[in-house]
């Protein structure tokens, strides 16, 4: 019998999985100190995990776990070069929460374009109407869109964005050619070269050396005026001082952030108080949808890697 911790609560079609199984049974942790870790986590053989820490002050008092089954594709909140020494295997839901993305971002998209907010709290005020004629709305048809990072979510959002009759532009040095042609996209050699002609960006690549800060006050001079861009992806990528500098400035139209460089949010940063940019709490999978799939992908993945038949695509190569 394999004991497995579910770390932080998860949707109950992944825990069903669990339950009753034969060869597992579980024990949900939600107490996530370091200090309550410490004292569980030894008994178990594999755990799951949401947005808690593992670092070596948890990992190195547990000898007997196998694998960490990540809720999720990210894995900044482990201790990687641990696991790696002690030939801990790390675990992603690969397949689950793509399209949440893709559709976040087409939700940001539009709801920018279409001052929905905006227009929302005027109804509310009384002032039907009233600036109706000042406030900008835009459409995608015909628009270039820049998709940076050509990864699970850059390719579910392509079609997306076909889908309204755009042009695609790709921006991913490590992706080849054929593949973002078939999809129906254009190559950019240089992140650059996308953001000039873009009408629309959106970002989907890992937070590394490469891309931290990747999105500047320099980078977002060059760009259109009329232009909108969404980070869903990891905060960081876009500087966030820069951001609230060049939409004061008016260098770029509005922007929409699913994820920052603190999170929560520090209340004084000054983006809280930028009504050209509109937030959601790293919420982009929070989908009804999603949230199943993720937990059953999360429970799935560790019976099938304790019974050796997990999928390549899940398993992150350290
Ligand atoms: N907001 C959310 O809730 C949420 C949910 C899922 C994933 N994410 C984040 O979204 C991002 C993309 O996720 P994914 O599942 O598509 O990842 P993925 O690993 O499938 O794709 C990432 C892509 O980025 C490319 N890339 C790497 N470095 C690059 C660079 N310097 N410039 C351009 N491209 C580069 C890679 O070649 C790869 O194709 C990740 O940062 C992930 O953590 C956020």
């Amino acid at each position: 019998m394999f004991k497995i911790a579910i770390i932080e609560n998860i949707h109950k079609d992944g825990l069903n999985l669990l339950e009753n199984h034969p060869n597992f049974e579980y024990e949900l942790i939600e107490d996530v100190s370091e200090k309550n870790l410490i004292e569980k986590l030894p008994e178990f053989d594999a755990c799951t995990l949401r947005v808690s820490k593992l670092d070596e002050k948890i990992l190195k008092h547990c000898p007997k776990l196998r694998a960490i089954s990540r809720h999720g594709v990210g894995y900044d909140n482990v201790d990687i070069k641990f696991l790696k020494e002690k030939k801990i295997s790390l675990l992603v839901t690969a397949t689950a929460n793509a399209v949440a993305v893709a559709e976040h971002v087409i939700a940001m998209f539009l709801s920018l374009s279409k001052s929905v907010s905006t227009y929302d709290k005027e109804v509310r005020n009384g002032d039907f109407k009233k600036n109706a004629n000042k406030i900008k709305t835009l459409e995608l048809l015909n628009k270039n869109i820049l998709i940076a990072g050509f990864g699970r979510i850059g390719k579910k959002l392509i079609s997306r964005c076909l889908a309204f009759d755009t042009k695609v532009y790709v921006y991913d040095p490590y992706v080849e050619d054929k593949i973002i042609k078939d999809f129906g996209g254009i190559r950019v050699k240089s992140i650059s070269e996308g953001l000039k002609i873009a009408d629309y960006v959106s970002l989907h690549m890992p937070l590394t050396n490469e891309t931290k800060n990747l999105i500047n006050y320099s980078i977002l001079k060059e760009m259109k005026k009329n232009a909108i861009i969404v980070n869903t992806a990891r905060g960081g990528i876009v500087n966030e001082a820069d951001l609230d500098k060049a939409l004061n400035e008016n260098l770029i139209l509005g922007a929409a952030l699913d994820v920052f460089v603190n999170e929560p949010i520090n209340l004084d940063n000054p983006l809280l108080k930028n009504n050209k940019v509109l937030l959601s709490p790293h919420s982009a999978t929070f989908t009804d949808e999603c949230t199943s799939r993720m937990a059953i992908e999360t429970t799935k993945n560790i019976i099938d890697f304790f019974e050796n038949k997990i999928d390549k695509s899940m398993i992150i190569n350290l």
